[in-house]
């Protein structure tokens, strides 16, 4: 896929959707299916790496469909333990488990008459996976601890950033559940195949973060553009709207320039220490502006913060590729929490990825 250009509107980037920028063919046919299929009540399997836009689209299913009038639940199935997941989905009875004190209504009694976002579906247990199995096709299922049947009428949007289809060859995903999740497919590609949507892209989150920080920022240098559409955004759009905010609030004349970005975006090597020159601050801040890894002039301000994030960018991103990308086998590996992990491989755009 190359460079999209579009002759016929060249003043309008949104795709019709609330908040949505691009105008590549792919994300085209990714807006022309989602209003298509917004206005059934079929279930929406999205995949797409991380960062590439999936919430936005299972928000507007909801919102230009017939529920919109009714609750959106969104859960992000990759950020609970299996049986908090359970619980946090089908609810529970008060003395289910040692912690339960209180009966609790689960997320798809709460999408009762509205949609459901099964987020990261892709990290649900085998066993979960039946339960959530016997909800799509039934509409029904039990609270934990509880033998009562509650029925729900809920939309189910699912997404996920792998493909299904590797899961289920490796084991770890349902057949019977794909094939019932995966009524309208749509594929959102990763920024990479639509560089054509970079420049929108960046336009719209200059104008967005410029307002919110008051900062009256109206150009980006060509030299800053050339290589935001060069570099290969493993954490897609949402990478791209961390470093322009960044860029923005680093800015002091009211232009982005390409110093403004990571040395990664820029073309720069991975953080690389000398085993001599780590030993203060100023040695460590001298080595990395040799390295190129900071500007000159960024050294004097943020410097902890800078330093750290770029040192642990670097650090998770070989701990997971260690880790053949398994999120909880690299936690455990780096000693921090899982939930701590997902919201840095969020920040930072990484891809927890296949061997
Ligand atoms: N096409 C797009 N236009 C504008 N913003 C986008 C687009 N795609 C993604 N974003 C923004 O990027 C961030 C990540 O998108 P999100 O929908 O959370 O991705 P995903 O769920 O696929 O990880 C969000 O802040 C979202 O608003
Ligand atoms: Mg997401």
């Amino acid at each position: 896929m190359g460079a999209a250009t579009s002759q016929t509107d060249n003043t309008k980037e949104t795709l019709g959707l609330a908040g949505l920028i691009g105008r590549s063919p792919a994300m085209e046919e990714v807006v022309r299916v989602t209003r298509q299929v917004a206005s059934s009540s079929a279930t929406v399997l999205l995949t797409g790496e991380t960062g590439t836009g999936k919430e936005l689209i299972a928000r507007a299913v909801h919102e230009l469909g017939p529920r919109a009038g009714g609750p959106y639940i969104r859960v992000n199935c990759g950020a609970l333990s299996e049986s908090l997941l359970e619980s946090e989905l089908f609810g529970h009875v008060k003395g289910a488990f040692t912690s339960a004190n209180e009966n609790r209504t689960g997320r798809f009694e709460a999408a009762h008459g509205g949609t459901i976002f099964l987020d990261e579906i892709n990290s649900v247990s085998y066993t979960l996976q039946v339960k959530l199995l016997r909800v799509l096709q039934e509409q029904e299922f039990e609270r934990v601890g509880d033998n009562r049947t509650i029925r729900v009428d809920c939309r189910v949007v699912a997404a996920t950033n792998r493909d299904l289809l590797d899961e289920i060859d490796a084991g770890r995903f349902r057949d019977d559940l794909y094939f019932r999740l995966n009524v309208v497919p749509i594929v959102i590609p990763p920024l990479r195949e639509r560089a054509g949507d970079i420049p929108l892209l960046v336009e719209f989150f200059v104008r967005k973060y410029a307002q919110s920080n008051n900062v009256s920022v109206s150009t980006i240098s060509e030299e800053a553009l050339a290589a935001l559409q060069r570099y290969a955004w493993p954490g897609n759009v949402r990478e791209l709207q961390n470093y322009i905010e960044r860029a923005i609030v680093f800015s002091r004349d009211g232009h982005l320039s390409l110093d403004l970005f990571p040395p990664h975006v820029r073309g720069g090597a991975p953080v690389r220490f000398s085993r001599t020159g780590a030993r203060n601050p100023e040695t460590l801040c001298r080595e990395l502006v040799s390295q190129g890894m900071i500007a000159a002039g960024e050294a004097t301000t943020n410097l902890y913060e800078r330093i750290v994030s770029q040192v642990e960018r670097e650090l998770i991103q070989q701990v997971l590729k260690a880790c053949q990308g398994i999120q909880t086998k690299a936690a455990l590996r780096l000693g921090i929490n899982r939930n701590t992990l997902h919201k840095k491989i969020e920040e930072y755009g990484l891809e927890a990825q296949d061997a």
